[in-house]
């Protein structure tokens, strides 16, 4: 019976190194279970002469109420650490800052385009768009650039399905899908990508236009300068721009000049504009007779360097965000 306070001692040390219930039970099993030590020991009782029962019976249960009051001490305690790191792991610290969620932004390009549509709607136009994809009639012959035309080699793009389609080399072949559902007299403007074998810093092989088409009774080159210039003052937010329109050609416009902007280091080509040409405008199904008009296209991209200041247009379509972040 000189082991009864071993097997106590042992039985709380066991107990208190049990990390969590499972093995709390297992440890009590191993003592207080049917064949457990302590459970041994009352068995053992029987055998030990009559005199000696009485005390060493009082012993054993004395040792069993010390092991099961330790055993409910530790699992007592076993339920509140539970209960703290519950509590600890679950809990919400409303304090902390959000993590925040990235919500997207436009992209400068589009900011740019939307900024345009909403001058030249103030300015009474319509806003419309035309395929990418083209055919070779309403990118070349409709605009008086019939097959080869010299002219058509100054637009080098990329051809699909034979050689009657192609990847619109600018937005003007959108003058004549308009003027073809619209009647006179016509303001419209028509924003679009646009594409050409071309690549430097101010040459991107996918870039985009605006086309400006007017079409009325009377429509004189002073009026086409004046909506471009009226154009340029909001959007550069200015009224002293150097804008120059220089001498040009195209097929599809009588007599042609190009935009130019100055822009501190020299000057910038923004755009192409002049007198719509008549065989455009029958190709478009308006009497010549009655009605005139001018057009124009300025590069988005190009207006988009100058508003930001950017000095290479391919940063525009890298997609480097660190780049693109600058503009949300
Ligand atoms: C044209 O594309 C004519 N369709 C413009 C026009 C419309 C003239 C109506 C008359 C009447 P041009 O090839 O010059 O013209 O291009 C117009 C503008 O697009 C250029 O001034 C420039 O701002 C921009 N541009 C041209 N090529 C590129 C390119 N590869 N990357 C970026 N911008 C370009
Ligand atoms: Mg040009």
């Amino acid at each position: 019976m000189s082991d009864v306070d071993a097997i106590v001692a042992q039985a709380l040390a066991e107990f208190e190194s049990a990390k969590d219930g499972v093995s709390l039970e297992n440890v009590k099993a191993r003592f207080l279970g049917k064949s457990g030590l302590v459970t041994d020991l009352l068995k053992q009782l029987g055998k030990l002469p009559a005199e000696q029962r009485r005390e060493a019976g009082s012993r054993i249960n004395d040792a069993k109420g010390r092991i099961e009051q330790a055993l409910e001490d530790r699992r007592s305690r076993l339920r509140e650490e539970e209960l703290e790191r519950k509590l600890r792991d679950e809990s919400i610290d409303v304090t902390q800052p959000g993590r925040g969620q990235g919500r997207g932004a436009l992209h400068p390009i589009t900011l740019v385009r939307s900024r345009i549509e909403v001058l030249f709607r103030s300015l009474g136009f319509d806003v419309a768009e035309g395929p990418e994809i083209e055919s070779d009639f309403y990118n070349f012959t409709a605009l008086n650039m019939p097959e080869n035309h010299p002219a058509r080699s100054m637009h080098d793009t990329f051809y699909v399905e034979g050689q009657h389609h192609l990847l619109r080399t600018h937005t003007s072949p959108i003058q004549i899908h308009y003027m073809l559902r619209n009647p006179p007299p016509i303001r419209v403007l028509a924003p679009g990508r646009v594409y050409r074998s071309d690549s430097d810093a101010t040459h991107s092989p996918m870039f985009h236009q605006v086309e400006g088409l007017w079409i009325d009774e009377h429509a004189s080159f002073s009026d086409l300068k004046g909506v471009v210039i009226e154009f340029l003052e909001k959007f550069f937010e200015r009224t002293d721009l150097e804008v120059r329109f220089r001498p040009s050609f195209f097929p599809f416009t009588e007599p042609s000049a190009e935009i130019d902007m100055s822009f501190g280091q020299g000057w910038l080509e923004i755009g192409g504009c002049g007198m719509v040409h008549p065989n455009v405008l029958r190709h478009g199904n308006v009497d010549v007779s009655r009605y005139q008009g001018f057009a124009f296209g300025m590069g988005i991209d190009r207006l988009a360097m100058l508003r930001y200041g950017v000095d290479d247009l391919r940063l525009f379509f890298q997609n480097d965000l660190r780049f693109l972040r600058q503009f949300a």
